[in-house]
């Protein structure tokens, strides 16, 4: 399984050339879940601004939790989707009342919270707490994809299952929210979309069996919508 392959190369990539964004250098499990809600459906360098902004004016979960719907929309306004923010505050009341204002360092837990999908609980519980728990965006489905020569249609849930679960396995105990976050931003800077793949400078194009066939272009497979 060509996949046990990936972590050393990938984690030597990411210490060498990943970004470093605010919520990476010191992965408090609140700025976390606000970057992943904010890059739930907006780019890093639009979030950055925000993410600082934010946190400024609601520097806990308590103050997110009491502070007005006025309050949030401003620091939101901008961003859309401004579903995301009334789930964060929702979600911040709940953390109060039933956790005493810290986010619970466990998947289950953090998926049962508004807004808090697999993907993003899978995210806080290995970024925020260390929990060995995949975080399988799109942009891992594809790296994933392209790695396996898998023509898979990744736009299904037991498709996507099934790459979380090939990803689990081999997780690096010690790492594995950079681990994580090494998959997110491979996809994001050098495995990029459609005909764009960077496979000159990406560390896991010896073990690539998409770019051995010369086929990452052609993945992953979506069903069109
Ligand atoms: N997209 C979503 N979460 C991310 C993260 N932690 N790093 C880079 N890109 C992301």
């Amino acid at each position: 399984e060509r996949l046990t392959l990936v972590p050393a190369p990938l984690l030597a990539w990411y210490d060498k050339s990943a970004r470093v964004l605010p919520w990476r250098s010191n992965p408090v499990p609140y700025h976390v879940w606000v970057s992943e809600i904010m890059l739930q459906q907006t780019r890093v360098e639009a979030v950055k601004p925000y993410f600082d902004r934010f946190l400024s004016a609601l520097p806990t979960i308590e103050s997110l939790a009491g502070a007005s719907e006025e309050q949030i929309l401003k620091l939101w306004e901008g961003l859309g989707y401004y579903n995301r923010v009334r789930n964060l505050k929702k979600a911040a009341i709940q953390v109060v009342e039933r956790y005493s204002g810290q986010l619970p360092a466990d998947f289950e837990a953090l998926c049962s919270l508004p807004g808090i999908g697999v993907y993003t609980a899978g995210a806080i519980a290995s970024i925020a707490f260390g929990l060995p728990v995949p975080a399988v965006d799109g942009n891992v489905l594809r790296v994933a994809s392209r790695v396996l020569c898998s023509r898979e249609d990744i736009s299904k849930e037991a498709v996507k299952k099934a790459m979380a679960q090939a990803l689990a396995a081999i997780l690096p105990k010690d790492r594995v929210g950079d681990f994580n976050q090494a998959l997110m931003e491979l996809g994001a800077m050098v495995c990029l979309p459609g005909a764009a793949p960077r496979c000159e400078s990406c560390p896991l194009a010896a073990i690539c069996e998409g770019h051995r066939q010369s086929v990452a272009e052609e993945l992953p497979v979506k069903a069109a919508k």
